[in-house]
């Protein structure tokens, strides 16, 4: 059973969204050449714990070490801040779930440094939070599931990408991942969208193949098998009756989609 979520957990749903938004917004200015993802890290976890007074979910998440998850290059996901020096070009997403009175906002965006990369890092880039973007407009009450992987596909096959298999997106409210299940690829997993259904979409998109490897010195940090790069971007979104609303929409996105979608 997917649960739906109350007027009043949606308004603290909505709290919480904004709240993992801002961390990338106050993040922005310090991801330069030369800085390591242990001092961004550092930086995370004093604002949403000292500004924010929020909580890190990451922070001990099934032993999980650090506050956010930083992921450069042909990292796919659950980077471990540390010492890793950011070069310009790196392409780095960092992650981030904070919980506030109970609640999760769980988002996460793609940054170049130096705001320059390689042509096919710029486009694996642009074409992942594209099909974020074309993946947010399907959604309604009475879509189906998998109307969401189907529509990430056809953008990922289009760019000769390919999208990663062994992880997804998730049901999340006041548990960090919940039912649905949320596939990114092509599947036949039938599920009918209700409004008030609360979920992230989360692609991951590889410019090679689809398979990943897991650190086994570290248990998490997941990079593709080739070494080739990887993006992610990553909103938590509520459904409703005529589309969605992007519960993690950082300022910077206004321009490009609106933070409440009409799809019907
Ligand atoms: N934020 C990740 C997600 O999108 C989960 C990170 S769990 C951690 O679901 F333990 F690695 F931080
Ligand atoms: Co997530
Ligand atoms: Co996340």
């Amino acid at each position: 059973m997917i649960s739906l979520r109350s007027p009043k957990e949606i308004e603290l749903m909505r709290i919480a969204g904004k709240l993992a938004a801002d961390v990338l917004v106050m993040l922005e200015p310090h991801v330069k050449s030369g800085v390591t993802t242990g001092e961004l890290d550092a930086l995370c976890q004093d604002y949403i714990e000292n500004h924010q007074k929020a909580i890190s979910a990451c922070l001990g998440y099934h032993g999980y070490p650090k506050c956010v998850c930083i992921s450069v290059n042909e990292e796919v996901c659950h980077g471990i801040p540390g010492h890793r020096v950011l070069h310009d070009g790196d392409i780095v997403n960092v992650d981030v779930t904070v919980i506030k009175d109970k609640y999760y906002g769980d988002t996460s965006k793609m940054f170049i440094v130096g705001g320059k990369t390689s042509p096919i890092n710029q486009r694996l880039v642009n074409t992942t939070q594209e099909a974020l973007y074309a993946a947010l407009k399907v959604v309604r009450a009475g879509a189906n599931l998998m109307d969401i992987g189907e529509t990430i596909q056809r953008i990922a096959d289009r760019e000769g990408f390919s999208i990663v298999r062994d992880y997804c997106g998730h049901g999340i409210s006041n548990v960090f991942h919940d039912e649905p299940t949320v596939l990114h690829y092509r599947n036949r997993n039938s599920v009918l969208l209700a409004a008030g259904m609360t979920f992230t979409i989360e692609p991951m998109i590889n410019i090679g193949t689809y398979k990943c490897k897991v650190n086994k010195k570290n248990g998490w940090t997941v990079t593709t098998a080739d070494k080739t790069a990887s993006a992610q971007f990553e909103h938590t979104i509520l459904v409703t009756q005529d589309g969605c609303e992007i519960l993690t929409l950082r300022p910077e996105e206004e321009a490009v989609i609106p933070r409440i979608l009409h799809n019907a």
